[in-house]
């Protein structure tokens, strides 16, 4: 399975534990926990409160909306996204004030924050979630009448841990890749930043 990551100073376990999978079991994900990811997701902070995010979700307890979903995704992406038990678009609007004046230049900021909060209250109940930004942002444009301020971003599986072997091999080898990053002196600085130095 997945090897433990080794980290150079200690996370909470839940921060630790997660990664993106692409094996889910069948085991489907109780309603009350995907609205405890979308109540997480809820209560992240966001510039003047705005909240920009919204999420249009399906679960294989609800085929047709499952299989509109899954249209969406690019076609390497559908094609192990199929033992995910849950599916998800995250939209922003990019616009505020009532007359939809203002951008929002810190939508995208609030949706990867609310995405945050939902990602570690998966983790705290065994969910693993995976983002895709390798969507049909046309089609979901249209199949879903988004008004222009609205903008997909990214799709979202998510289920708990599958079996490896089920998935196709080529696939399946990610899923016993060490999780690699870089080191902290490669991007938090407490001195002015050499950019010359640094591989960006
Ligand atoms: C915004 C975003 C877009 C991503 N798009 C895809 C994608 O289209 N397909 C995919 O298989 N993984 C995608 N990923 C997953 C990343 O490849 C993965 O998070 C990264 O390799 C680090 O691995 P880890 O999450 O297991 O630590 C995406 C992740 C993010 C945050």
């Amino acid at each position: 399975m997945k090897p433990e990551k080794q980290t150079d100073y200690p996370i909470h376990e839940f921060i630790k534990k997660r990664w993106s999978p692409r094996a889910f079991s069948e085991k489907a994900i109780p309603t009350n926990e995907i609205l405890s990811l979308f109540e997480a997701a809820r209560w992240a902070a966001s510039a003047r409160n705005l909240q920009p995010w919204y999420f249009i979700w399906a679960n294989k307890d609800n085929p047709e909306m499952y299989r509109e979903l899954s249209e969406c995704l690019d076609p390497w992406n559908e094609s192990w996204t199929r033992t995910a038990d849950l599916l998800l678009i995250a939209l922003v609007n990019t616009v505020s004030g009532s007359d939809k004046k203002y951008k929002n230049e810190t939508a995208l900021f609030d949706l990867g924050l609310a995405i945050g909060n939902m990602t570690t209250q998966a983790s705290s109940s065994g969910i693993y979630l995976h983002n895709m930004g390798g969507i049909k942002p046309d089609l979901i444009r249209e199949k879903f009448q988004l008004p222009a301020e609205i903008i997909p971003v990214v799709m979202i599986a998510g289920g708990y841990l599958g079996n490896v072997e089920q998935i196709p091999a080529d696939i399946a080898a990610s899923e016993y890749l060490v999780q690699e990053r870089k080191g902290q002196e490669e991007f938090v600085f407490s001195d002015f930043p050499d950019w010359s130095k640094i591989k960006y």
